[in-house]
């Protein structure tokens, strides 16, 4: 039987994906009968590291919108080939949070600088590696936004986080339409709901999907 073994997590700004894989992550480590590597996008290895700071630094507010999706896709390709491939080629499981979705909704529709133009030059940053799985933690614009500013009252937005609120509307627009496109691949999750009940449900997905390497 072919198991997939490349997730990926997507959502929108304030949908809570972080305090979700703090949750889901142990219980993988503690059930999964292979290697998990977690990582995360933009970063995952020195050099891609490198760039994300170069992309979320607020102090970037000359940055041109294609300069930022290239951006992306070379950190992108970076990680790639650094952890991602090595580490589907020696069997592990790879859970990345956030991937080329993340490019088509925040660039693509978000900055607008197109979602096919977004798609073609992460076929050429991935050589068209796409994940078996994405966990999508769907969340309206307005209370993801709600959410970030609650949380962070007394902290600087970071430069993305200070974009307007037609921005988030865009990504999410665009997360829906990807979600809607990928019904395979995608697997959307309410993340309105209470942070236990998101935590059971994505729970319940990645248990189904990782069947085979599931251990009670
Ligand atoms: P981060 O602090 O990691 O936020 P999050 O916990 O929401 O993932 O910042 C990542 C930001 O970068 C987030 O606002 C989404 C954005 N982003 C893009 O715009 N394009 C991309 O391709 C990726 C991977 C992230």
């Amino acid at each position: 039987m072919f198991v997939s073994r490349f997730l990926t997590f997507e959502g929108p700004d304030g949908a809570g994906k972080d305090s979700v894989l703090d949750v889901v992550v142990p219980q993988l480590q503690q059930h999964l009968t292979r290697e998990l590597v977690v990582t995360r996008e933009p970063g995952g290895d020195p050099i891609a590291e490198k760039i994300r700071e170069l992309i979320l630094d607020p102090a970037n507010t000359a940055m041109d919108d294609r300069t930022e999706a290239l951006l992306y896709a070379a950190s992108r390709h970076q990680h790639l080939q650094q952890v991602i491939e090595p580490a589907l080629v020696r069997g592990a499981i790879v859970l990345c949070d956030r991937f080329v979705d993340s490019s088509i909704a925040y660039q693509g529709a978000g900055r607008q600088i197109g979602e096919t133009a977004v798609a073609e030059i992460n076929e050429f940053a991935t050589s068209g590696r796409t994940p078996d799985l994405t966990v999508y933690l769907d969340v309206p614009a307005q209370v993801g936004l709600e959410r970030i500013r609650s949380k962070r009252k007394d902290i600087q937005y970071d430069r993305l986080d200070q974009e307007e609120d037609a921005f988030h509307e865009r990504v999410r627009a665009a997360y829906l339409r990807l979600a809607a496109a990928n019904p395979k691949r995608i697997v959307t999750v309410d993340a309105q709901q209470p942070l236990a009940a998101v935590c059971a449900d994505t729970l319940t997905v990645l248990k189904q999907h990782l069947a085979a390497y599931w251990q009670n």
